[in-house]
């Protein structure tokens, strides 16, 4: 196994492991890239639905998916994000998975701790993941912001419909309905805004424009614009902290929600097709812990 670190070793390509062994071996040496890097790309992958919930088992418990109808015939837990329709008009998989900055499941109590996804067909152009991290965005904060954030929380919640930050695909049949349904019946979800990672012991800024709503125990008129402000070093064009995945075929990506950010880029449409299959780790809850 050879793993080839990017940028600022934030991510890494690994060639020459094949995932269906899923030895303590191959788990260790992966774990710790992975713990190191962020985000791996895990080149030359050929796992069925059962291979990849058998690879991701390794690391934990697996999520449950809220986008039932869209998990694969094989297996419930690995979902499908898809732009392809079925000839009644019904979309495979989930059309505009990931379209904002987010770290996946930050509303639920426990969110998910690692994501798998696995390129299945990859769009002519477009299609590329980007990611982002938030160790380093929170290392460059200003002292006056970190002293506003720190050991607060913030919530978040996953009705789009609740956020004026986001807007709503078109591509999705229903979708209007759908987040006006989850905005009565999903409760909010208190975070922190500052997450000290429960392995490596680093702080990473721990909001998202998707999913973070408000900070607890602030006045709108300060935290809209303290979480502008945060989401700058987000969406800044420079890019600074970031990372843009482009699949090739074969290629499987894993990443650390504790610590980045990612958003699907889109720019691609039908007839080109992109189909991924994601299966999620859950936990453990997040937590800040002052340093020592
Ligand atoms: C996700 O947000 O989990 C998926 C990202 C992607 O499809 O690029």
């Amino acid at each position: 196994m050879k793993i080839n670190p990017f940028d600022n070793n934030f991510g890494a390509e690994i060639t020459g492991v094949d995932l269906r062994d899923t030895s303590q071996e191959i788990k260790d040496a992966v774990y710790q890239a992975f713990l190191d890097h962020q985000v791996l790309v895990i080149r030359d992958q050929e796992l069925s639905p059962l291979q990849q919930v058998a690879f991701t088992e390794i690391f934990g418990e697996l999520e449950w998916q809220e986008n039932a109808q869209h998990s694969h015939p094989e297996h419930d837990k690995v979902l499908v994000l898809s732009n392809e329709l079925r000839p009644d008009g019904s979309a495979v998989g989930v059309v505009d998975a990931g379209d904002f900055w987010h770290s996946d499941s930050s509303h639920h109590e426990e969110p998910v701790k690692i994501t798998v996804l696995q390129s299945i067909r990859n769009p002519k152009t477009g299609g590329d993941t980007e990611f982002c991290d938030m160790y380093r965005i929170y290392d460059a904060l200003p002292d006056d912001i970190k002293a506003k954030i720190t050991g607060r929380n913030a919530i978040h919640h996953v009705s789009k419909a609740l956020n004026p930050r986001v807007t709503i695909s078109p591509s999705r049949p229903g979708a209007a309905d759908f987040y006006e349904t989850q905005a009565k019946n999903r409760a909010p979800v208190s975070q922190p805004l500052v997450r000290t990672h429960d392995e490596t012991g680093r702080q990473a800024l721990y909001a998202s424009p998707r999913f973070t709503l408000k900070i607890e125990d602030m006045d709108d008129a300060e935290a809209q614009p303290l979480l502008d402000e945060l989401f700058k070093y987000v969406t800044d064009r420079k890019r600074p902290y970031h990372y843009r995945h482009k699949y090739r075929d074969g290629d499987l990506v894993m990443w650390d929600n504790r610590c980045t950010l990612h958003r699907a880029t889109g720019g691609y449409g039908l007839p080109d097709i992109r189909r991924m299959h994601r299966t999620t780790v859950i936990g453990p809850k997040a937590f800040f812990k002052p340093a020592a």
